[in-house]
């Protein structure tokens, strides 16, 4: 369904490894040797090999941006779903849940390219005619800038949200324009080229959308929950 709605928008899809390397899944990020998300706590690293180095179950779909920006030329419009890891469970996290990436560049892509694209994908994945939308100034180190966005949503009735209307906010996702150094690290120029990535967690998402309380439940297989969410 999430990727659906981008391909009719003319992004083509991409894929990479769930086993990675420190390079694609950190470095070439932008991620500084010393950055959390390194740690041994979060990440599932596999043993040392023999040269020292070390793979590990990507912890997000963003080696994925790395991969195709040094496969090929921009312009560059894809989208990359997928599973990620991180050691993790709780009522919202899960060991293996998925991701969706988006990676738009190009010579004169800008931020109004990335709003409308987020907010085009917003409604039709809500299914409502209009949404509100908040662009907050965050940080991500291979954005900038970087941003986080909250859709409007009413949480005024127990045990429901509803989306495109209200006065709430309800955080969805990461963006940002792709930072200089990550373009650079994959063997572009980024004084001509440019662009947009986001990030989101599909589980999440889905969460949201049909109102399910616990993301375990996703991956139980129990067929009566399935069936009572709707999916065959
Ligand atoms: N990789 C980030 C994460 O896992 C999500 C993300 C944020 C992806 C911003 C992006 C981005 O492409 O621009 O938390």
């Amino acid at each position: 369904e999430l990727t659906a709605i981008f391909a009719d928008m003319g992004f083509s899809i991409a894929e990479g490894p769930h086993i990675e390397d420190d390079f694609h899944n950190f470095t070439a990020l932008n991620i500084p040797a010393d950055h959390p998300a390194r740690q041994e706590m979060d990440t599932f690293y596999f043993p040392e090999a023999e040269n020292g180095s070390r793979m590990l179950l990507r912890t997000h779909t963003s080696p994925v941006q790395i991969r195709t920006m040094m496969a090929q030329k921009p312009p560059i419009r894809i989208i990359a779903p997928g599973r990620v890891y991180r050691c993790d469970s709780d009522q919202t996290h899960t060991p293996m849940f998925h991701q969706i990436e988006g990676l738009i560049i190009d010579e004169e892509t800008h931020m109004g390219h990335l709003k409308w694209v987020l907010q085009e994908f917003c409604k039709a994945f809500f299914e409502v005619p209009q949404l509100n939308m908040r662009f907050r100034p965050s940080f991500f180190p291979f954005t900038e800038p970087s941003m986080e966005v909250d859709i409007q949503c009413d949480r005024s009735r127990p045990g429901e949200v509803r989306f495109g209307e209200g006065t709430d906010w309800m955080e969805i996702l990461g963006c940002g324009m792709v930072h200089p150094s990550v373009i650079r690290n994959c063997g572009l120029d980024p004084d001509e080229y440019q662009g947009f990535a986001f990030g989101m967690g599909v589980d999440r998402l889905a969460m949201l959308k049909y109102g399910a309380p616990d993301l375990r439940d996703f991956f139980n297989s129990d067929q009566r929950w399935l069936g009572h969410y709707g999916f065959s």
